[in-house]
């Protein structure tokens, strides 16, 4: 018969040593207090997005970044202000290093706008500061954002994600004029006022 061996749970425990009962006691409240404080933080983005109706990305539209500029809804062409049949604004833009395409956005105010964004070349991000519009623009997806403007005026839109050597260059403007002034430019001017 072998003899048990020498490191048997059962012998006294030197002094200094905590029993296991002790361990697994205080183990089982750091658990505890650690599933409350993960209940917690839980709860607070919950409760903060709900009021605050922040919403995330929702729409996980994919696209091709490399061939942006041959076809498709972010043509050169096709970047801009739009306004849809039901009156509403759709800016799409494109961000690369180390600029906004088009530099400046135009759109009427009090008018649902919706922003589709998406990179050329790497992750960038679009903030337009005081208002719900804020989202990190990931190259191969397209993002989404919806928010009106109550006021004219403009809104500088820094770039927030760092993206190079070039990030703190990177910014551009959302200008909101009157939504009666809006129909009165021309195509061209409604498109952008990057030129103005
Ligand atoms: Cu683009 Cu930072």
């Amino acid at each position: 018969m072998a003899e048990p061996p020498s490191n048997s749970p059962r012998r006294p425990l030197p002094d200094g040593i905590v029993p296991e009962e002790v361990v697994a006691r205080t183990e089982g409240r750091w658990v505890m207090i650690m599933a409350t404080m993960l209940v917690v933080m839980m709860a607070v983005i919950v409760v903060t997005g709900v009021a605050g109706a922040l919403h995330p990305a929702s729409n996980v539209e994919v696209i091709q970044p490399q061939t942006l500029h041959l076809g498709g809804e972010f043509v050169e062409s096709n970047l801009g202000t739009a306004i849809e049949p039901d009156g509403s604004a759709t800016v799409r833009l494109i961000a690369i290093q180390y600029d906004f395409v088009p530099h400046c956005a135009l759109v009427p105010a009090n008018t649902p706008v919706k922003f589709r964004l998406t990179s050329a070349d790497v992750v960038h991000g679009f903030l337009l500061p005081d208002t719900n519009v804020n989202t990190m623009v990931v190259p191969g997806f397209v993002a989404e954002v919806r928010t009106s403007f109550a006021e004219p005026g403009d809104y500088v839109m820094p770039c927030h994600e760092f993206c190079g050597d070039g990030h703190h260059g990177m910014w551009a403007r959302v200008s909101v004029v009157a939504k009666d002034e809006f129909p009165k430019l021309g195509t061209v001017e409604r498109t952008s006022c990057a030129k103005l």
